[in-house]
């Protein structure tokens, strides 16, 4: 199905607003309303590109709030819902969760009882390869595998996909969820990852590396999980679940090597950190059932994608200052403060 109305929840996010970008690109026809709380995470310049777009329109909101969403829902009518908005980082989970089980679950739970009332008929929810947990080699997780997550972000994740399903085998919503792996490129927050790397850098600071760096991540660029969320609304099934993956699996000090590489840097600016609590050694997909389904593959090799993600950073300097003052210096600290010899 291609939507005549859809609603994209989390859209100022850093994937949320690159799939309202691709939506308005793909479906010219299509009116696209973004609900977003304007979280820590969330911005209106990230919807660069698709604010002033007539067919756009901005929703401050909180999937929280049951009454809200019901109304919005009831008014927009539309045909699809494509659900990004979350809590989504690991190290913020460990240090409070609530927030994570509010938004996470009970909001994801207020957004399905909206659609289910309003008869939606595409609820496509967006979920992660975290849910699996630790991922033995050489296994690569499939989408009946049993969910084991292990952070409280995980868990809650996990939560909310299976109360997704829920509403498909009870209710029979067309429920169609995505699994993606992680994912880099413009207009993510800098605490994550490859951000707080390539900051750091521009800013001549070291560059944490968590335990040994052994950890095995699966990357994807963004440009790359939005259209594979949008082929997933087009057309997947109903009650399916489909993985978000591009093969690319890596250690994190292998991946940072890169980015070290790309920006002229050596491994003397690593500083090896306490470890994050429970941290999982490895996530990797079997990237298949998107390939036979939808066909989906990414288009972007990790190397030209990281090249083209350190240049956004580089270019949008102001974009990233920003968001590194104010409550995020004080997260940072306490991060610093909590992994002793951060800086040493
Ligand atoms: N980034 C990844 O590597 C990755 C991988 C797989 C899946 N995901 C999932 O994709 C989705 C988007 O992730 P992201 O990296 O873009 O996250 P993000 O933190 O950049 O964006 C989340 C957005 O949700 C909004 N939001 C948070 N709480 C809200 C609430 N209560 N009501 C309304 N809006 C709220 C924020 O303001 C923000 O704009 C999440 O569901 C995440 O779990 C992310």
């Amino acid at each position: 199905m291609i939507p005549g109305r859809v609603i994209v929840t989390g859209g100022a996010g850093f994937i949320g607003s690159e799939v309202v970008r691709q939506a308005l690109e793909r479906w010219p026809d299509t009116q696209v309303v973004t609900v977003d709380a304007l979280t820590y995470a969330g911005h209106r310049s990230n919807l660069e590109g698709a604010d002033g777009n007539p067919r756009h329109r901005f929703v401050e909101a909180d999937i929280r709030d049951a009454v809200a969403m019901d109304a919005l829902v009831g008014e927009v009518k539309p045909d699809a819902l494509v659900h990004l908005a979350a809590e989504s980082h690991v190290d913020r989970s460990i240090e409070a969760s609530t927030v994570f089980l509010e938004t996470n679950v009970v909001g994801t739970g207020v957004l399905l009882e909206a659609a289910r009332r309003h008869g939606v008929r595409r609820f496509l929810h967006v979920s992660t390869d975290e849910v699996y947990g630790d991922v033995p080699e050489p296994h690569l997780s499939r989408p009946e595998d049993p969910l084991l997550p292990r952070s409280p972000y995980a868990a809650s994740k996990a939560a909310s996909d299976l109360l997704a399903r829920s509403h498909f085998t009870t209710h029979g919503l067309g429920v169609v969820i995505t699994r993606g792996c992680n994912t880099y490129g413009p207009y993510q927050f800098p605490e994550k990852l490859l951000p707080l790397a390539i900051t750091n850098l521009l800013l001549g600071e070291p560059v944490p590396v968590y335990g040994d760096g052994r950890q095995v991540r699966e990357w994807i660029h963004v440009t790359d999980h939005a259209r594979g969320i949008l082929m997933a609304v087009e057309s997947g099934v109903d009650g399916e679940i489909y993985p978000m993956a591009s093969g690319e699996r890596l250690a994190n000090e292998d991946i940072l090597m890169k980015v070290l590489a790309l920006m002229g840097r050596d491994a003397s600016v690593l500083r090896r950190v306490a470890d994050r609590p429970g941290h999982d050694r490895r996530y990797a997909m079997d990237p298949e059932p998107s390939r036979a389904a939808l066909g989906f593959t990414p288009v972007l090799s990790l190397q030209a994608g990281l090249e083209a993600t350190v240049a956004w950073y580089r270019d949008h300097r102001a974009w990233w200052e920003e968001r590194r003052s104010g409550s995020y210096a004080d997260y940072y600290r306490r991060q610093v403060a909590q992994r002793a010899g951060w800086q040493g």
